[in-house]
């Protein structure tokens, strides 16, 4: 009943807003690191490491903070980079064991700490971290190549394991599984998940037959299971990714799922957040983002955009409706930038990266600085 009312409550939060986002290409120029040479160093390539070093263009003793550790590439090169003390986070105890290894390489520099986004403000305050500190945070949304090989985690479609999906392993015993939501839900909460969070035209067709499967007896307990009545409910649909691929028609309900799981929309933001509390005036932060839901969350923070708005409004237009009276709080809300973009466009990887590692096909890196928050 516990578990029921905690998947009921979280499909409550769901957001419904759906904001259109503008990107653009590329035109920087990177060439201080070669990011072919960054695989497999650590169990996960890193996503264009160069780029990202390049922007925060580390100085010997900042302070440093990756939010998302993962297998550590992106750490690794930041070490490399200069003598800097470096906070490694991550939700995934599997990561926290591997930031403890990379600790025991580079002693008092690295410190490991087992958390969300959401748990950082107090792992950082119990660590001596004081808001207004750090110089740089690096954020690499989404889940790495060890959660996604490790059937056992269920978080991959071509790899059969339950459906487990919780990126925090087993640490909060009441957090539901993918199997828990899957079995659990009515249809309309199904449909908001899928269609919310997977963008998937096809929502109410599969949250339907997952439905029936229950009046056949049938749960679904494992990734193939979900796979396969995916597959069979959408019959002979062809599906392409962004290299024109085919790719399964389940692929959108196991994205769906994993964000569900994880909150992750909800820790984005909150990150966000967390690192403009943490980072120095002048701090830079670096973002990497694999999906649209995701770059817009970030996209609204670093341009000053409320969360609330339809869409992208200019300071004029915020100000049009001339019956409204703004407070001296709302106009100075309105005036003030938190973030100062470090590059005009979004940042995308170079073919020749893509070529090399196809996970990072839908990357798109923005990069900030924490701006000097002037009173109007
Ligand atoms: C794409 S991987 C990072 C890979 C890493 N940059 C590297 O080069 O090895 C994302 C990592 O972030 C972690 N993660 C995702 N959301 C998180 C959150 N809200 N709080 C903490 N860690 C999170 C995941 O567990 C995963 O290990």
């Amino acid at each position: 009943m516990k578990l029921l009312n905690t998947v009921k409550r979280r499909v409550l939060l769901l957001c419904h807003k759906q904001i259109q986002a503008r990107f653009f290409n590329s035109a920087a120029d990177f060439d201080t690191i070669d990011n072919s040479q960054c695989e497999q160093e650590s169990g996960h390539t890193p996503v264009m490491p160069a780029e990202i070093i390049k922007a925060f263009n580390p100085q010997d003793n900042q302070i440093f903070v990756d939010m998302t550790f993962g297998a550590g590439g992106h750490s690794r090169q930041l070490l490399k980079a200069a003598s800097i003390k470096l906070y490694c986070l991550d939700r995934d105890p599997y990561a926290y064991e591997k930031a403890i290894k990379l600790a025991d390489e580079y002693g008092k520099k690295v410190i490991p700490l087992l958390g969300k986004f959401s748990e950082m403000q107090s792992l950082l305050t119990k660590n001596g971290v004081k808001p207004n500190t750090v110089d740089g945070i690096l954020i690499d949304a989404g889940c790495s190549s060890m959660q996604m090989d490790s059937s056992e985690r269920g978080f991959s479609l071509s790899k059969n394991g339950p459906l487990d999906m919780r990126m925090d392993g087993k640490r909060f015993s009441d957090q539901p599984t993918a199997a828990d939501v899957l079995n659990t839900l009515d249809v309309p909460s199904l449909v908001k998940i899928f269609k919310v969070y997977g963008e998937e035209k096809r929502a109410l067709k599969i949250a339907q037959a997952l439905f029936d499967a229950r009046y056949m007896l049938r749960t679904i307990n494992t990734t193939h299971e979900l796979a396969d009545l995916v597959q069979n409910t959408l019959g002979s649909e062809q599906r392409f990714d962004k290299l024109k691929r085919t790719s399964h028609v389940a692929t959108k309900v196991f994205q769906a799922l994993r964000i569900f799981v994880n909150d992750e929309l909800n820790e984005l933001n909150y990150g966000m957040e967390m690192a403009h509390t943490f980072l120095k005036p002048g701090g830079k932060i670096a973002v990497l983002t694999f999906h649209s839901l995701e770059d817009r969350i970030v996209k609204r923070h670093i341009l000053g955009i409320d969360m609330d708005e339809p869409v992208s409004q200019s300071v004029r237009q915020k100000f049009k409706n001339a019956s409204k009276y703004h407070s001296k709080q709302e106009i100075s809300d309105i005036y003030s930038k938190k973030w100062n973009p470090l590059y005009k466009n979004v940042i995308t990887p170079s073919a020749k990266e893509v070529d090399l590692n196809p996970r990072s096909r839908s990357a798109k890196l923005r990069v900030a600085e924490k701006n000097v928050e002037k009173s109007v």
